[in-house]
């Protein structure tokens, strides 16, 4: 025998399967060859009415199956059958020069029941034995009723009567085929073989599952005989249920078209098998329940008998499973004795998503990304990984030192893990929060999934924040002048700034301020003199000065401070002025005259201003520009404030000549500059920024509303608003123009108090956007507040 061929006979059924292997890129036919040594392509017209049944198993094998009963079946007295078979396989589709395989098989098959269903996957047949009695005595009324027409058949021939929706139908055996059906009789048995959906059958419904039935009556006459015998056949059509994990497969119990004597009816023997082969215990991996009304089959999918297959449907990743079960049914009843009942019932689930999944196994202490990506069948296999935006084969990219390899699961299912280091040139690095940094792994893994290799394409991202950057420490400290601060230039790198208050440290800030900044090969160093710019001063008392100086760390991108290196020291400076912000004038003078005069009666332009504290050496004054008789001027872009400390001579007496001073004349003028124009740096975040990362954007245009002011006062304000276009404001835009600036742009506003009058003051109290030059216009975002 051909080595690619297996038959059995499982039952009733003469079953070849032909190994696709051997037939892959052949072309084949089948033959059936007659008793009489004929031959008849077997084609898929006549199957269903010939009793044969040619698919594929789950695995794509070519099955051809043959009932015994079947067309061209040698039948040895009910017992021993025979079938013959050429397998014609040729490498072109031109089968004259095909290789004939002539492959006989014998089944034999005893005893029968009484009655014996199959229900195969394109016909149904009964077949029954001609010696029990035809008809149940409740319908024999029924059956009656049809002897009119029964009379006028012919002898010696068979005919078929059939119950259909439309009527009652009678046709010659002989003309059976012409309908679709097969009927014949071998020694002791007739037998009906029908097509599904003909037009005598119709659709029931038996305990819920729906059935295809075709109720008829063979008859036999003689002279001296009659003989009825009802070969009825009905079928489940579907009954098939499915579930995430498990089909289920139903079929009625009893089947009310077949058995009309339902009280009578007992369950024998009920038994399964997947491809023709019996399960002897079915428990092991199905559940095999039956009760009155039902049988019910639970087959998990990926039990092992069925073949469960991966594939792609609209870019989803899923599986197929499919099983070609049988059940056997054996009942009794007191019709028909016994009754054998086989459903053939090859089951392919729908198609069940299976999305893999990317299980993050990184160790954020190794530093390196440790991804797995399953489960999958053994059916995928991974073709490409692109790492970054780079595409690799897993041979190329363990070339560039990732770790690719397949792993497998105790319960058969693979999958992908991947190692890429966190230092590795495609992972995205981002400096996040205060010292961490987070690592991004962009990977898309390309699958061929399944037998038909469907392409699959799975991207993936997995993050890691690591807090592994150490942020810098300052060493502070002072020397009798000066102010310093040493940061560790090492950890100074592209992520921060270095601010003194609201302005970047850079050359400019350094020669501006007078600060001296260098370097040796580990630390910058920033030395401020006492009396700089930036210096806050925290206690100004008559016994001491105590100053501190603040350098603030700022994300580059973000401006947010991070932290703020700070040196404080106490001074025994005893000649200093300090001019605060808001207005406050502190000076401490000593005041070394010969001869001494007294501290105590030293004082400023308004002589009602004396010192707060004073001792024979020096004398400590405290007072406010807008008091004691200072003036103002303005110079280029500064304020001075002025005010003179002075020591009026005394003179004896008070009111009349002649005059004698002792003391000696003194004057000190006391001098406070304060920039006309102050740089405010100030950040926001806009809070309704679109979540797809697009950064905001958005134009507009100045204006200045002093309109508050002007209200009150009654008096226009010359005052000018400007945009400048960079921090120098040196270039400013047009008045009224549109600005377009990128989202976390800085942008320079400039406003100007032009009057020269000495008591206008500017206070700049709150400026905000919004989306229209109306002044009540909403929603507003605050630039600046107080
Ligand atoms: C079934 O009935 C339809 C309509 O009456 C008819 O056209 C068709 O030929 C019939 N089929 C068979 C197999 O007799
Ligand atoms: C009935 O069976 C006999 C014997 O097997 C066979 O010769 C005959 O052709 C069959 N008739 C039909 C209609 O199939
Ligand atoms: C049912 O039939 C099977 C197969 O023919 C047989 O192995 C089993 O013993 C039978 N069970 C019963 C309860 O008769
Ligand atoms: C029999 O089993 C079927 C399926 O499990 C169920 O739907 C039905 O209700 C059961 N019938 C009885 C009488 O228990
Ligand atoms: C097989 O094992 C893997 C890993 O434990 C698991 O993810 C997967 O869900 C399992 N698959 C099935 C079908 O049980
Ligand atoms: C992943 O690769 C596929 C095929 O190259 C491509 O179509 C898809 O856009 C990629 N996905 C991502 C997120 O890059
Ligand atoms: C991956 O795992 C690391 C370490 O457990 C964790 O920090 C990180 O948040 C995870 N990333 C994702 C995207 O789940
Ligand atoms: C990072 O900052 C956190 C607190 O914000 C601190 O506990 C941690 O020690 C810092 N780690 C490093 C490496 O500087
Ligand atoms: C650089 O200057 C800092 C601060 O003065 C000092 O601590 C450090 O030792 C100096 N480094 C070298 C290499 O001289
Ligand atoms: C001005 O500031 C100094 C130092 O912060 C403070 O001592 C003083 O009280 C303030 N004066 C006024 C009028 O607020």
């Amino acid at each position: 025998t051909p080595g690619f061929v297996e038959s059995s006979c499982p039952s009733r059924i003469f079953w070849v399967k032909l190994d696709k292997l051997f037939l892959q890129g052949k072309f084949f036919t089948l033959e059936i060859v007659d008793p009489s040594g004929g031959t008849v392509l077997l084609e898929e017209k006549m199957a269903a009415r010939c009793g044969y049944v040619l698919s594929e198993d789950v695995w794509g094998n070519p099955i051809f199956r043959a009932s015994v009963l079947g067309c061209h079946v040698a039948n040895e007295a009910d017992e021993l059958f025979s079938l013959t078979i050429n397998i014609k396989v040729s490498s072109s589709p031109d089968m004259r020069r095909a290789a004939t395989y002539t492959y006989p098989m014998y089944c034999t098959y005893s005893p029968w029941a009484p009655r014996e269903i199959v229900c195969e996957e394109n016909y149904m047949e009964v077949s029954v034995k001609t010696d029990v009695p035809a008809i149940s005595d409740d319908d024999t009324a029924t059956w009656m009723s049809a002897l009119p027409e029964v009379k006028k058949v012919e002898y010696q021939v068979w005919q078929l009567i059939f119950l259909s929706p439309s009527g009652r139908k009678k046709i010659m055996v002989s003309d059976a085929a012409k309908l679709g059906y097969s009927f014949n009789n071998t020694l002791a048995r007739v037998f009906l073989r029908a097509p599904y959906s003909s037009n005598e059958s119709k659709l029931t419904v038996a305990n819920g599952v729906s059935m295809n039935t075709v109720s008829s009556t063979s008859m036999y006459k003689q002279r001296w005989l009659l003989l009825l015998i009802d070969t009825t056949v009905s079928c489940p059509i579907d009954g098939t249920s499915f579930s995430d994990t498990a089909i289920t497969w139903t079929v009625p119990n009893i089947i009310p078209t077949l058995v009309p004597q339902g009280s009578t009816f007992v369950t024998q023997n009920i038994s399964v098998g997947v491809d023709g082969q019996r399960i002897m215990q079915p428990e092991q991996n199905y559940i095999l329940e039956h009760n009155k009304t039902h049988i019910q089959i639970t087959i998990p999918i990926g039990a092992p008998e069925g073949r469960l297959k991966s594939t792609v449907a609209n870019g989803v990743h899923g599986v197929i499973y499919s099983i070609s079960f049988f059940l056997d049914h054996i009942w009794t009843d007191v019709d028909w004795h016994m009754t054998k009942y086989t459903v053939i019932k090859p089951i392919t689930t729908p198609f069940l998503p299976r999305i893999p999944t990317v299980i993050n196994n990184t160790l954020p202490e190794k530093r390196t990304f440790d991804v797995a990506f399953g489960s999958f069948l053994p059916d995928v296999s991974l073709v490409t990984i692109t790492i970054g935006n780079v595409p690799l084969s897993p041979r190329e990219a363990k070339h560039h030192g990732y770790n690719v390899y397949e792993i497998t699961f105790p319960n058969g299912t693979k999958g992908f893990n991947l190692e890429v280091p966190f230092d590795d040139p495609t992972v995205l690095k981002e400096y996040v929060n205060r010292n961490e940094t987070k690592y991004t792994l962009r990977v898309n893994y390309t699958l061929d999934v399944g037998p038909e290799k469907k392409q699959y394409n799975h991207p993936a991202e997995v993050e890691c924040v690591v807090a592994d950057i150490e942020l810098p420490e300052a060493v502070g400290y002072c020397d009798k002048e000066n102010l310093y601060l040493a940061v560790p230039i090492s950890a100074l790198h592209q992520y921060w700034n270095l601010y003194v208050g609201n302005r970047p440290l850079n050359q400019h800030t350094v020669l501006s301020d007078r600060y001296l900044l260098t370097t040796n090969s580990t630390h910058l160093v920033l030395q401020v003199p006492l009396f700089a710019m930036g210096i806050v001063y925290e206690e100004v008392s008559f016994q001491q000065l105590k100053a501190r100086f603040d350098l603030v760390l700022k994300k580059a991108n973000t401006l947010e401070t991070i932290k703020t290196f700070s040196v404080s020291c106490n001074f025994n400076s005893s000649e200093f002025i300090v001019c605060y912000p808001n207005g406050t004038v502190t000076v401490s003078t000593p005041m070394k005259t010969i001869p001494s005069i007294d501290m105590g009666k030293t004082k400023l332009k308004d002589s009602s201003c004396k010192p707060k504290e004073f001792n024979e050496e020096k004398a400590f004054f405290q007072f406010h520009v807008s008091t004691c008789g200072t003036s103002l001027k303005f110079e280029g872009d500064r304020l001075i404030y002025e005010n003179e400390i002075s020591y009026e001579r005394e003179i004896l007496p008070a009111w009349g000549p002649p005059r004698i001073t002792r003391d000696p004349d003194y004057r000190l003028t006391v001098l406070c500059y304060y920039p006309t124009k102050e740089k405010l740096t100030h950040t926001a975040v806009v809070s309704n920024q679109p979540a797809n990362g697009s950064p905001p954007f958005g134009y507009g245009t100045v204006m200045c509303l002093y309109s508050v002011g002007y209200r009150r006062t009654r008096q226009a304000l010359n005052i000018i608003a400007k945009v400048s276009k960079d921090e120098s404001f040196m270039e400013f835009y047009e008045p009224n123009m549109a600005i377009v600036q990128p989202a976390l742009a800085p942008m320079f506003f400039e406003i100007e108090l032009k009057d020269e009058e000495p008591n206008v003051e500017l206070h700049l109290n709150t400026c905000w956007m919004t989306g229209s030059s109306d002044f009540n216009s909403t929603s507003q975002w605050n630039i600046t507040v107080d």
